[in-house]
């Protein structure tokens, strides 16, 4: 079976808060903010909107992407970290769309999420005989951020993306690899009180090694190499992370999608939300190579080596 990407949505929710807006909300600048991460602003979703609010917004675009109607989805995954334990997002998006044969459920992997939530759908169409499975990421990062806790308050933001996966796709899954280690768990983790904690020098260090280690390695188990790779979607926690990930691999500045400007650590969402700015912005096209990598509390890890067969792919998108 050739299982991949046939369509791809996203969702970002109106409300946006620029650095300045935090200057006067904390003892921040926009300087610090900008220099240290690279962000700019972050959207930020109101109170009551939630986590399946948004991931059934970016699925609705995917499917409309595709082409494919809710009838035809045999699987639901939704990987987030700020949805509550259950019921799952995923069963919440099911509800909401009609997706009445669909199997649902949530997988958590911290700002990898998406990437495992991709590798199981695609496990659970070889294995099962599924035809088409949405795979979403979605998160509500505001609702975790400590704001007397201008180190992490500063870094995050809302937002959902997805795709459906199926046959004869428009981008080809050529390899996928996932990775944890629990043993860095102390790094980046939930309070008691349901805040985020981080160690930010560590995970700095753990991503700047990591993310070079998995782009390579993705293209290896993809029978590719560097000299193939055309675009890179790296998961968007801090423009640093990310030069120094170009500078690890030597690769050029046109090469690499960066949206952190203006979405911030989306965790989960970041990957899909920046694949979707690409499409909707030209920068992928027919026969390229593509590489999605992330990294994320666990720690985890995970990169998927992509083939772009063809551009028709139309991303829908609220921004
Ligand atoms: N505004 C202004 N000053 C701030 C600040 C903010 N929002 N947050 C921290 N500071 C201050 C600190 O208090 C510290 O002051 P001090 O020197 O007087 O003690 C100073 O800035 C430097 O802090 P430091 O933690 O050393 O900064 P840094 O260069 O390591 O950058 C991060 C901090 C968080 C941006 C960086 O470590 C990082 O991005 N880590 C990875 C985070 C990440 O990717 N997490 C998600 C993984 S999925």
């Amino acid at each position: 079976m050739n299982i991949g990407i046939i369509g791809i949505g996203s969702f970002l929710p109106d409300n946006r808060v620029t650095n300045i807006d935090l200057e006067k909300q904390m003892d921040t600048s926009d300087e610090w903010i900008r220099t240290r991460t690279g962000i700019e602003a972050r959207h930020l979703a109101e109170e009551d909107v939630t986590v399946a609010d948004m991931a059934t917004k970016a699925a609705q675009r995917a499917l409309q992407s595709a082409g494919v109607s809710i009838d035809e989805i045999d699987a639901i995954i939704c990987a987030t970290a700020t949805a509550p334990a259950f019921p799952a997002t995923a069963c919440l998006v099911q509800a909401n769309l009609g997706a009445k044969r669909a199997v649902a459920f949530d997988v958590s992997a911290a700002c990898s999420g998406f990437i495992f939530a991709m590798d199981t759908a695609k496990s659970l169409m070889q294995s099962k005989g599924y035809n088409r499975a949405l795979v979403i990421g979605a998160e509500k990062m505001g609702s975790l951020i400590d704001w007397d806790d201008r180190s992490t308050a500063v870094l995050f933001g809302d937002g959902a993306g997805a795709v459906v996966l199926g046959e004869d796709p428009i981008a080809s899954i050529d390899s996928i690899l996932l990775g944890s280690d629990g043993t860095g768990g102390k790094h980046l983790y939930e309070s008691e009180d349901g805040k985020i904690v981080m160690n930010g020098r560590e995970v700095f260090k753990f991503a700047v090694r990591k993310m070079p280690e998995i782009v390579l390695e993705s293209l290896k188990i993809a029978g590719k190499s560097l000299d193939d790779l055309d675009v890179l979607v790296p998961h968007q926690a801090n423009r640093r992370i990310i030069d120094a990930a170009m500078e690890r691999l030597d690769l050029e500045e046109d090469k690499v999608v960066v949206t952190i400007q203006d979405h911030a650590n989306t965790s989960a969402a970041s990957i899909p939300l920046a694949l979707a700015e690409a499409v909707r912005s030209g920068r992928v096209q027919e026969g390229q190579t593509i590489v999605i990598a992330g990294f994320g509390a666990g720690l985890t890890w995970g990169a998927s080596c992509l083939t772009w067969n063809n551009a028709t792919i139309t991303e829908e998108i609220n921004t």
